[in-house]
């Protein structure tokens, strides 16, 4: 019996080549090709930076040049009055999903060999190639693992020389989108990523320690009370906008109160 092929799940942290593990080097020397998804024209932006972005971090760790299967991204439905639930939000998403699986058993069917997946950041925090690539395992004879990398929010904590929880107590970790539902029911102390926008004004007395494009030559830090930084965060997701061509941002929040101490 031919062993079945290796599908690798790789974390590549969110950004810089130097924060990509031993073991996520030696998983992307061991693969035979990676697919790896393009969103050019997806969103009716310009070319897909990320794109671009993996493809110098494979020229860094590789001698030769890397086989890479392009897989334009699926459109994925955003629009509000089909997202505007919860329900319609997942059920968008599972669309999308296995849009992607199908664009992929079909790259994965026309090529042998084993293949790697390059997950930006770490794999477990809102990243769904884990359960897309379930599905695939499926339908194929394969088999998968996955390369935990550095998180975004792992960076944010680094840079800012922060511990993301205070002692004995839990942290939180949500989207822009399902902050407010968060904050409703008591959570203090929360990282948020997926941001279209920063804390709400509700939100303007409490603690943010922000960081956006980490890792990255633009990579910008704001920390300080909402209400006094909300602009300089915003001038600067509109900078990196402009300059880097993408913009990902992922902050802390918590809220102040006496005697609390990390
Ligand atoms: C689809 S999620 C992927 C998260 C990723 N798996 C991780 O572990 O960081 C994308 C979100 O991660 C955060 N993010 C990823 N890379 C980042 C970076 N270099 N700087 C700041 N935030 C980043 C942002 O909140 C962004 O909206």
């Amino acid at each position: 019996m031919p062993e079945p092929r290796r599908l690798r799940i790789i974390g590549v942290g969110p950004g810089d080549p130097e924060q990509v593990t031993v073991e996520a080097v030696a998983a992307i020397r061991s693969v035979d090709y990676f697919l790896v998804v393009d969103k050019t024209g997806v969103t009716g932006a310009g070319p897909d930076p990320l794109f671009a972005a993996r493809e110098r971090l494979l020229a860094r760790y590789l001698e030769g040049s890397p086989t890479i299967v392009r897989v334009v991204d699926a459109p994925r439905e955003r629009r509000a009055a089909f997202t505007g639930t919860d329900e319609q939000y997942r059920d968008a998403v599972a669309d999308w999903h296995r849009a992607r699986v199908a664009k992929y058993v079909d790259a994965l069917t026309s090529r042998a060999g084993d293949v790697g997946f390059l997950v930006w950041g770490d794999p477990a925090f809102y990243d769904s190639t884990i359960r897309i690539v379930d599905q695939i395992a499926e339908l194929l004879p394969v088999e998968v693992d996955v390369i935990p990398g550095i998180s975004s929010l792992q960076v944010l904590a680094a840079r800012h020389r922060l511990v993301l929880h205070e002692v004995g107590r839990p942290l939180h970790v949500t989207t822009g989108r399902a902050l407010g539902e968060a904050v409703a029911v008591g959570h203090d102390n929360l990282v948020v990523m997926l941001n279209r926008d920063v804390a709400p004004p509700e939100l303007d007395d409490w603690q943010i320690w922000w960081g956006g494009n980490l890792g990255t030559a633009n990579e910008r830090l704001v920390a300080g009370r909402v209400g006094e930084v909300r602009t300089e965060i915003d001038a600067a997701r509109t900078r990196l906008r402009e300059t880097a061509g993408w913009m990902m941002d992922v902050y802390l929040l918590r809220r102040e109160r006496p005697g609390r101490g990390a």
